[in-house]
């Protein structure tokens, strides 16, 4: 799928995030053996029970029991233009769940021009 058709899903995505407490919202499309699934970051009041966008994604694809995840796109849509790259990333626990259920996908980040490789996001990551 374009890049951009898969951001722009994101960035749709991230419009029904459920964030009262951040208002940050982010959103994250995926495509895997050519079905769409998507996620949206779900904040939760006791704040470590927080699932993350990417995680949401990936959550709705293994329950149908995707296999081949081969592209992800993530969209912060209230980070400002202005906001550095760091505030538009996975997270470290995003990072492992890619590493382990989407180890061949390209990754987008809306606002980032680079695209990354999961040996980009997460070197030397564990396995079992
Ligand atoms: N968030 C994500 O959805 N994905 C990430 O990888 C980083 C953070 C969410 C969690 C929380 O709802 C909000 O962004 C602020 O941390």
């Amino acid at each position: 799928m374009e890049k951009e058709t898969l951001l722009a899903l994101a960035r749709e995505t991230a419009r029904g995030a459920h964030c009262p407490y951040s208002h940050f919202r982010v959103g994250a499309a995926l495509v895997a053996d050519g079905q769409l699934y998507v996620g949206v970051n779900i904040e939760i009041s006791s704040f470590g029970l927080t699932l993350c966008a990417e995680r949401s994604a990936l959550s709705a694809a293994v329950t149908a029991q995707a296999k081949n995840i081969t592209q992800i796109a993530i969209a912060c849509i209230d980070a400002p233009a202005e906001a550095p790259d760091y505030e538009r990333m996975p997270c470290g626990a995003c990072r492992q769940w890619i590493a382990d259920l989407a180890p061949r996908a390209t990754i987008y980040i809306d606002g980032c021009d680079q695209d990354f490789q999961v040996s980009d996001l997460l070197p030397f990551a564990f396995k079992l």
